[in-house]
């Protein structure tokens, strides 16, 4: 039998990290002490008191049941709580959805509202899955809109157009750059997305990992946003339970409402103990300030971030300090990003080249800080023996 893909299958892009998960296996298999920088998943454990609630609530024989897809009612009234506290935004248990981790809510949204053939708008470079696991497999059409360093990786809405849209993602604390906002340049993205009948689909898995003071907002502070937007987290930065698969959307009821109808026709809900344990780990704050657990966490970032941030730009790989998220977005030293990751790679160091996430990633890397300092350290000595 001719066993093919489907056509979308198909249409998705070549996997650009495959020659460098290449290299890495065989640098593996050689003994090579590898420093790996290069993926989104940290180093650091979950908070005790995560452990210990897990312990206690999977040794409960009534968590072990089917979940609502929607998620567990006290689930979702401590998902509004968090936004009452962290962002405050009130919410009511039907503008909350629970996810298997965030990606599973980015990937089924399309399976809502978009068409076969509908443009989808989605930031270059950026998080692959919006323009991959949801627009291209709801056969929809990614449409590029370059964030780019000289307009701070926001991108252009003037440049935008809007015709036959039907969706945009838009993601900040940015994974891979980086970047943040403010909330005037998020009032401007919901302005355009309601001047065009757009959906907004905003990912804000890293809004808790910021430094220096600075505090992401919720697109839902914005006036006008609960008409046209569906905000995407995750415990799984926060928390470092990138394992445990749990993660939320909120924002605009029929929106919610969408997503929840796609999931009740393919899964059954996170586990009702990890929905539990959820409940907790969001109970741990009590205003807007991060809870004591986390500004550890941040702190250890936060020196990790100097050091290789520091370091990268003595060894002359210009790059930003960055004000969230556990990534430093560097320059290649002018060399193509494949290139560079594959140099570095000799010496024993795995980063991103910036290529994975789009066209307007070139000459770019994503280098992440989820090691210890040590080898954070011996990472930006190795490299540095490159450029001397
Ligand atoms: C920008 C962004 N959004 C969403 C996710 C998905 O996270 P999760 O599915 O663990 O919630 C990631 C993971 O790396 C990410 O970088």
């Amino acid at each position: 039998m001719n066993i093919e893909f489907a056509d979308r299958v198909k249409r998705l892009p070549p996997y650009l990290f495959a020659e460098i998960e290449k290299q890495i296996k065989e640098k593996k298999a050689q003994g090579i002490d590898l420093i790996s920088l290069s993926i989104g998943d940290p180093d650091l454990p979950p908070p005790q008191f995560i452990i210990d609630a897990l312990e206690e609530e999977t040794a409960n024989l009534n968590n072990h049941n089917y979940s609502f897809s929607q998620g567990e009612p006290d689930f979702r009234q401590a998902v509004a709580e968090w936004y009452r506290k962290r962002f405050h935004v009130d919410l009511t248990q039907d503008q909350v959805v629970a996810l298997l981790g965030s990606k599973e809510g980015i990937a089924n949204v399309s399976r809502a509202f978009v068409n076969s053939g509908d443009r989808v708008l989605v930031p270059d470079p950026a998080y692959p899955v919006y323009a991959n696991g949801s627009t291209i497999l709801c056969d929809g059409i990614p449409v590029a809109m370059p964030i780019l360093e000289e307009n701070s990786f926001k991108p252009d809405f003037d440049a935008v157009n809007p015709k036959k849209v039907r969706m945009m993602f838009l993601n900040y604390p940015n994974n891979p750059t980086a970047a943040t906002v403010d909330k005037e340049f998020l009032k401007e993205a919901v302005d355009f997305a309601a001047d065009h009948n757009i959906i907004l689909c905003y990912d804000n898995a890293y809004s808790e990992i910021s430094y220096d003071g600075y505090k992401a907002p919720s697109i839902l502070e914005v006036d006008g946003a609960m008409d046209v937007a569906i905000e995407f987290h995750s415990l799984s930065k926060t928390f470092n339970m990138t394992g445990d698969r749990i993660g939320f959307a909120v924002g605009n009821k029929q929106l919610v409402a969408g997503l929840t109808k796609i999931k009740s026709q393919i899964d059954s809900g996170p586990p009702v103990y990890t929905q539990k344990v959820a409940v907790k780990a969001l109970a741990t704050y009590t205003s807007d300030e991060p809870p004591d657990f986390l500004k550890k966490t941040v702190q250890i970032y936060q020196e990790r971030r100097d050091l290789l941030a520091g370091t990268l730009c003595d060894i002359g790989l210009e790059c930003e300090k960055p004000k969230a998220t556990f990534y430093v977005w560097a320059h290649c030293h002018g060399e193509g990003s494949m290139k560079f990751a594959s140099k570095l790679l000799n010496v024993g160091v795995a980063v991103t080249p910036g290529i994975g996430f789009g066209k307007h990633g070139e000459g770019y890397a994503r280098i992440t800080f989820t090691q210890p300092k040590e080898r954070i350290a011996e990472a930006c000595a190795r490299i540095h023996s490159l450029y001397r």
